[in-house]
Order: C-alpha cells, then structure tokens, then sequence
C-alpha cells in the first residue's frame, strides 16, 4: 500500500512488464490488458507500482476501448501531485500556450494548436485556435469532469497571452471518439459558424459545428510551410486526395498555372472552389476540380498521357472508393506506380501518410521497396514530420502519426542521385 497524506492507503497497481518497460522509455500509454482490466473502474488516478514501489501516476479513462490509462507524471510524490492536481493542469495550460506565443507559428497563420495532448504533457486533450474560435478536442472522457476548469483557465491564459477578450460564446468542444460528431459551441444560441482563417497569405473557409471535421488540417500547416522550396517554379500540380484544397491553393500560390485537385467528394470540391473565391489573387481559370476516384483519375491520366511536374497524394488512412475499402499504406504500391508514369521528366512526388499504426520507418520501407521492386526511377529526397505546435517525442510513435516523404526523379546528375536523404 501506499499512503496519502492523509493517510488514507492509495492502491498501487501492477502493470504489465511491457508497460513498464515502455512507460521507462517514454511511451505515455497503459492499454488494456489483464493487468488494466483490474483497475478499479471508480479510480480517477492510477498509480502504479514497479518491484513494490511507487511507479508512475496515470489519469484513468475505465471505458475507453484501448487506452486506460494516460501518464501524468512519473516523478516525485504522487499524492501531492493527486492534490495539487488543478494546479498541475493550470500550469500545464499555461506552459503550452506560452510556447505558441513564444514561436514563430503566429507569424503564418491565424490557426494553430495551443495544446498538442501527450505533446505538451496534457495527454488526450488537443486545443485549436481557428481565428479567435477555441476549438478543445478531447480522447478521453477523463477530461469531461474537468471541462469547466479547463474552460475557465483557458480563457484566463489565452487572454493574458494574446490579449483578447474571449468568453466561453467562443469555445466549442468536441470528443475525437466513434460517434463522429461535430464540435457543440459553448453559446447554446449557435449551432454552427463560418470563420474565415488565413495560412500563407491564403484564405480558407473553416466550419465549426457541423461537420465532424472542420475543413483544414492544422497538423499538416507546418508541413505546408516546409514544402514551399518544393512547390516553387512547379507548374503543374497535381492533388489527389485534395479535401477542401489547401495544398491546391499553395501551389496557385506559388505560380502553377495549371492544378488538379481530385476527390471523391462532390461537396470537398465544392468547398475548394469556395477557397479559391475566397482569394482574389486566383482566378481560379487556373485549377481544375476532378470529382473521381484517385485509381480511376490516375487509369485516365495516364492513357491520356498528362504529365504533372509535381504530385501529392494525401490518402485518409482507409478509403471507401465505392468499390473496395483499401488501406493507404497498402495502396501505396500502386498509387506510386502510376504516379509515376504521369510524373513530368523533372517532376516530384509527395507522399504523405497519416496513421498513427504505420511507422515512420515502416512508410519509408514500404516506399522504398515498392520503388526498388518496381523499377521505378525515384529517390527519397527529404523526410517531413509533424512540427512547431505539433510537438511529438520519440518513443511515442502514436503522436507522431503524420509523416511524409518527397521523392525525387532519378537523372543522369549523379551528384542528385547520391543526394543523401534529409530530414525536414
Ligand atoms: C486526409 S484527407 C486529405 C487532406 C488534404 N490533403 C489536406 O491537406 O487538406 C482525405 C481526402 O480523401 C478523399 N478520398 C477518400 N477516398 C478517396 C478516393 N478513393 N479517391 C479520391 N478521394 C478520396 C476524402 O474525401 C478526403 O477529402
């Protein structure tokens, strides 16, 4: 047993060596197994026990279907830490928001995440700024008894920290599970709002509260950023899996005068075009919405012979074509092929994985084999991970869950053959 302060015996739980063995290397997850069965579905905390001593302290989520337990801390006196355990969390909130003001990710975009869950030592609590709308995503329903509090410290650190006036009318929240349903706004007078965001000195349409995603991926921003060497002097671009299109609008951006944005969704496409309206810059003569399967597109744009100078296909871990449900990263193997047949002389591939059940190392091995074992002439040129308000650490390959790969032809310049893969 271990005892409180007062005095009250706190059970000590075992765990499963494998547990500790991951727990040790920083992995912040206990899932459920024959040992996690046995927590008591009344504990709010965990603590658990390594050869009889005080472990590690875990908040507990007794109905999720995999992960049971999320790490809190894994030092010091974990009593005290159950009882100062709002303070914590203020503090925690605080820490994150403060690191956001402190980069360089306000200069770029009116949308970002304040806290990036087990990335900023909140696990399963994710936050988004979305242009004065705050956006809390929860994936666990421990947080449910706290929604008050975090509310409350949100709006004191987010106003302190970026001098704003906000309220809980500006909060919206949503929990990441099976239902699928779309963020409720704290003003029960609003069932839904359109706010305009801008990244790059692009505009895009964001919905909050309608659909169970809000038309952006924030994650992928700072990727987007980072791929703009890439997407300069590229003319045309290719988009498949193109969503509400912003890496269509990017590569506008960056001088194609002719972009393809293939999705299977009718009313995705309908919101890019919303996008492109949305900038008077583009005249949107320049870009092309194809409402089709990616095979199918690719089938055609290859006996019609197009040649696009740069590609990026972006799949949802599964899709649903109508025919098949295929899973991304085995459809990789046929998708890389016909890319490359459509690929100009000079052309790049970008191909970008988000499932956090593949490896970054597995997607590169996988890329890589299905280029050697089918001829193909390409290289991994650089490697794109999840970045600046998306911190992730190593042994926590589940955070890391979006990665990406730019693949370059191969030519007769042996010097950009021997072009050693880089990390972005
Ligand atoms: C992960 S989202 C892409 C996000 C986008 N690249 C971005 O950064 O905003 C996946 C998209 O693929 C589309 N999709 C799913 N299966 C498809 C298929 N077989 N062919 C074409 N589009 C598909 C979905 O409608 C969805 O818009």
């Amino acid at each position: 047993m271990y005892y409180a302060q007062n005095k009250k015996p706190l059970p000590l739980y075992d765990i499963h060596p494998t547990s500790i063995k991951l727990i040790n290397r920083g992995h912040p997850w206990i899932t459920l197994d024959s040992f996690s069965e046995k927590f008591h579905p009344k504990e709010k905390f965990i603590v658990a026990k390594n050869r009889g001593k005080p472990f590690a302290l875990f908040i507990h989520d007794p109905t999720h279907k995999k992960i049971r337990a999320r790490l809190w801390s894994k030092q010091g006196n974990f009593d005290k830490q159950i009882k100062n355990f709002k303070q914590d969390l203020s503090n925690r909130i605080k820490a994150a928001i403060t690191k956001r003001v402190k980069s360089k990710v306000l200069e770029d975009r009116n949308h970002f995440y304040l806290i990036f869950g087990e990335g900023d030592n909140i696990p399963g609590l994710f936050v988004h700024f979305i242009n004065e709308q705050i956006l809390i995503q929860t994936y666990t329903d421990y947080w449910k008894k706290h929604q008050d509090y975090i509310i409350q410290q949100l709006t004191n650190h987010i106003n302190q920290a970026f001098d704003l006036d906000l309220d809980f009318t500006n909060f919206w929240i949503q929990s990441r599970d099976e239902a699928k349903q779309p963020a409720k706004c704290l003003d029960p007078n609003r069932n839904y709002q359109i706010i305009d965001i801008k990244e790059s000195d692009i505009n895009f349409k964001v919905i909050l509260g309608k659909y169970y995603d809000h038309g952006i991926y924030t994650d992928m921003a700072a990727i987007r950023k980072r791929l703009a060497p890439v997407f300069k002097d590229k003319k045309s671009v290719l988009n498949l899996y193109a969503y509400t299109g912003a890496f269509s609008l990017f590569a506008l951006q960056n001088g194609a005068d002719n972009v393809v944005s293939v999705d299977l969704s009718e009313q995705y496409l309908q919101w890019l075009d919303e996008n492109i309206k949305r900038n008077e810059c583009f005249d949107g003569n320049n870009h092309k919405s194809e409402q089709n399967a990616v095979n199918d597109f690719l089938d055609e744009a290859i006996a019609d012979k197009h040649q696009y100078d740069l590609i990026i296909s972006d799949p949802p871990s599964s899709s649903n074509d109508g025919n098949t449900v295929s899973n991304s990263f085995q459809s990789y193997s046929r998708l890389l092929t016909d890319m490359e047949k459509i690929l100009s002389e000079n052309g790049q591939i970008i191909v970008l994985l988000n499932t956090h059940k593949t490896t970054f190392r597995k997607f590169e091995e996988k890329i890589k084999k299905t280029i050697f074992s089918k001829n193909l002439p390409l290289f991994v040129a650089k490697k794109y991970f999840l970045h600046e308000d998306c911190p992730t650490s190593k042994n926590f390959p589940e955070g890391s869950y979006l990665k990406g790969l730019l693949l370059k032809r191969k030519n007769k310049n042996v010097e950009e053959e021997k072009e050693v893969a880089t990390t972005e």
